[in-house]
């Protein structure tokens, strides 16, 4: 099954150089770039991507750290990809991501409550759709 999924380079990924290395990942696994961008994410934007977290206590820092500079959005397509990025991303705390992961291999521990852990990708075909349509609206 072809699909689709948003990936976003958080910010410490972009301020850490570490562009190229996460997208050659993502590349070297066979998926296709469909749309690539870099950018500043503005407050609306990120409430409405990260509106289920709403009244977490990681909610407002998070919101923060997503808008403190540029990040990378990127719709990335391929078979069975959305489980596929999952796996590359490895798990949300760096100190335990499998090593061989993104995570795992390139992100630091800085006691943030794994807030910077370099990655986001979509988490259900749904997700994907919502995430695309939020930050690529049309595509
Ligand atoms: P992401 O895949 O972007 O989806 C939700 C994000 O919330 C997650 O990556 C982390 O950056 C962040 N997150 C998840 N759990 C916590 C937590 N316990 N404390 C702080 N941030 C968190």
């Amino acid at each position: 099954t072809t699909q689709r999924t948003l990936v976003l380079i958080k910010p410490d990924g972009v301020a850490r150089s570490l562009v190229g290395e996460i997208l050659g990942r993502i590349e070297a696994k066979g998926y296709e770039l469909s749309r690539l961008e870099l950018r500043t994410a503005d407050g609306a934007l990120l409430e409405q991507h990260y509106a289920e977290h709403v009244g977490k206590p990681f909610y407002a820092p998070l919101v923060e750290f997503m808008g403190s500079g540029p990040l990378v959005a990127a719709v990335v397509s391929g078979h069975r990809v959305i489980e596929g990025l999952r796996a590359l991303c490895g798990a949300t705390d760096p100190t335990t991501a499998a090593p061989g992961s993104i995570r795992g291999d390139l992100a630091r521990d800085w006691g943030l409550n794994v807030q910077q852990n370099l990655i986001h990708a979509s988490d259900a075909p749904e997700s994907a759709e919502r995430e695309i349509a939020l930050w690529f609206p049309g595509l």
